[in-house]
Formats: C-alpha cells, structure tokens, sequence
C-alpha cells in the first residue's frame, strides 16, 4: 500500500516537473523573479520590436487591478473564495505571479500589481536574461525560460478555461493577435 503511494507520487512529481507548460511547474521555480521593469530594459526598443509597451497596453497588465473592482468580488463571494477578491489565493493564481514563491525568490523590482506579466508566461528571469543566455533559446531554456513557444494554444489554456468565472470560449487565433509581441527583425525573415 506505502509503496504504491510512493510510486504515485513518483508518477505525479514527473508529470509536473516534466510538464514545462504546467503553470505547477512553474510555481515551483528555483530561479528568481525580477520583474517587467528589468525585462523591458532591453525589450522596449522598435528593433527588438517594444514588447514592453505591447504588454503594458494589453489587459493582462491590469489582471491583478482588476480584482479590486466590486465585481470581482461579486463572482468571489458567489463563489464561496472570500468577500476581497484581491486576496483570494484561487483568483490571484491566474491574476498575477509569484505569490506562491518564497519571498527569497523576488527581486526588488518585481510587482504582484503588474498582473499576468512577462514572467507568469515566460518564467522567472534572473538567471536567463543576459544578453549571451537570451540570445541562445537552448541555453536561456536550460536557465529558467519555459518553452512557450511550440503549444501556445496549450500554454494560454492554463487560464483561459472553465475555472475562470468569466470563461466564455477561447479563440487561440484572435486573442493571440490581441496580444502578440514580435521580434522585428526576426519578422522579416
Ligand atoms: C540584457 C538585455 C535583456 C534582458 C534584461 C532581457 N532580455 Fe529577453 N532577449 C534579449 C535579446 C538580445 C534577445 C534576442 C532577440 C533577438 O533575436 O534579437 C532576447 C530574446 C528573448 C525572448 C525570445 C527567446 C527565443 O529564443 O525566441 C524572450 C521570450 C525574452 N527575451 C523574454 C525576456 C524576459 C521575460 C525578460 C525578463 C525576465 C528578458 N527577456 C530580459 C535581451 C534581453
Ligand atoms: C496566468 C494566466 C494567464 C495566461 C497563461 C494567459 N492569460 Fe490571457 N488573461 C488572463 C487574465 C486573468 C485575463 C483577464 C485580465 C483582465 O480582465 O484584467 C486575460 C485576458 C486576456 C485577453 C483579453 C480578453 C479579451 O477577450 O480580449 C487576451 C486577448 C488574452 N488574455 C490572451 C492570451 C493569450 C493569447 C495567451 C497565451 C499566449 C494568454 N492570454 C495566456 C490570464 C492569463
Ligand atoms: C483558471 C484561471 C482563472 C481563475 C482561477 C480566475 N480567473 Fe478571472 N479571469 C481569467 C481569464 C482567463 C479572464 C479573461 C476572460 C475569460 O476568459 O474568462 C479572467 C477575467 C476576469 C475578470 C474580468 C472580466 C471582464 O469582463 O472584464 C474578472 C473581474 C475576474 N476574472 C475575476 C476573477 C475572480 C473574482 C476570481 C476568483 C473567484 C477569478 N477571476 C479567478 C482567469 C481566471
Ligand atoms: C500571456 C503570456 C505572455 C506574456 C505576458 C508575455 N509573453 Fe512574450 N511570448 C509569449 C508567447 C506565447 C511567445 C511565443 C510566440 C511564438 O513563438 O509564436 C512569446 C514570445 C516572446 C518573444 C519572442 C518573439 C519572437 O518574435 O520570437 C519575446 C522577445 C518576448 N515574448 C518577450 C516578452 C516580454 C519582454 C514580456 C513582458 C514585457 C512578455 N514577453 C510578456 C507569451 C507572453
């Protein structure tokens, strides 16, 4: 019986440190957060194609924000997770980032208040974002990156599903052109 509950754990512990598209996975991150700020630093240019901008302007930097509003907490009430939406554990795991980590983790410029932010998607940075790991996807994957890049439609289905309370379809075609964010250079190719 004690060894069939080990091996099952066993089984679970791969599934999820296996799984890089599994938001698990990333929530159990030895690297550390460092934020929007540092990230834009280098991506803010027209050559590198203003990912900063881009997501500043997109709705995912005002997913924390928006669960201060009365009708957050509405669906949090009704839902049975608290009257303050902005500080239910089950609304913020898709709102924001490292609320889950050790606060060891998070450097000085990370913000819960950025929402859904570079990091939430593409992994905590410290250790991939000089400009010599960045440049090689093998190296910055090998120092925290997370593979979104094969199986996006996948990758955004970790939030975008029926546990959201305001689930109403997802579109993978049209919402990523809401918020793609592309290298220029690399787009003429
Ligand atoms: C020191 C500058 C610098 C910082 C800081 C930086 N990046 Fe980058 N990043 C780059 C460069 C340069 C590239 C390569 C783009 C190119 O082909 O010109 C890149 C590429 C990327 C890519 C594409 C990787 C691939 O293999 O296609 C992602 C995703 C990315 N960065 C995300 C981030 C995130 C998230 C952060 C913050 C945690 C960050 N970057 C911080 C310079 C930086
Ligand atoms: C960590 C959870 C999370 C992930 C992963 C995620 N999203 Fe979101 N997304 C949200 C939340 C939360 C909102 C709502 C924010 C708000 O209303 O303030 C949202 C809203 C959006 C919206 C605006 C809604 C609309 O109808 O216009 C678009 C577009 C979007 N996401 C696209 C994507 C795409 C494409 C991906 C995958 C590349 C993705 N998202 C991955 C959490 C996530
Ligand atoms: C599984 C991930 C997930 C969880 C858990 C989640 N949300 Fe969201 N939330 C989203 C996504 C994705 C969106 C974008 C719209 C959509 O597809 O539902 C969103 C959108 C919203 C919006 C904006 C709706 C609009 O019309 O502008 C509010 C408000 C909201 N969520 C509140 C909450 C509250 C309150 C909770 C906790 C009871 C919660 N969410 C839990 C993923 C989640
Ligand atoms: C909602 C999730 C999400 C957020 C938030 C997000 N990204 Fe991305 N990003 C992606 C996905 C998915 C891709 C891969 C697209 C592909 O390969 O087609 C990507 C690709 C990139 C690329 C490579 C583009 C190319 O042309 O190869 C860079 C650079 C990048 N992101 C930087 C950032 C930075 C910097 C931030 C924050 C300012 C950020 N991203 C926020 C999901 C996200």
């Amino acid at each position: 019986m004690f060894r069939k509950l080990l091996a099952f754990l066993f089984f679970l512990s791969l599934f999820v440190f296996s799984n890089p598209l599994s938001i698990t996975a990333q929530k159990l991150t030895t690297h550390k957060y460092v934020g929007t700020k540092v990230c834009g630093k280098c991506h803010k240019s027209a050559k590198q194609g203003k990912q900063y901008k881009i997501w500043k302007e997109s709705i995912h930097a005002q997913a924390y924000e928006v669960l201060k509003t009365p009708m957050a907490d509405k669906y949090s009430k009704e839902m049975g997770y608290g009257d303050k939406a902005v500080e239910s554990k089950h609304c913020l795991s898709c709102h924001t980032s490292g609320l889950e980590v050790d606060a060891k983790f998070l450097g000085p410029k990370f913000k819960v208040e950025d929402g859904v932010q570079c990091e939430t998607c593409h992994g905590a940075g410290n250790d991939y974002k000089s400009i010599k790991i960045m440049k090689n996807r093998e190296l910055a994957m090998k120092n925290g990156l997370v593979n979104v890049f094969n199986n996006t439609e996948e990758f955004c289905r970790n939030c975008h599903n029926p546990e959201s309370p305001t689930f109403a379809g997802f579109n993978f075609k049209e919402m990523w052109a809401k918020i793609e964010h592309p290298v220029m250079h690399r787009k003429k190719k």
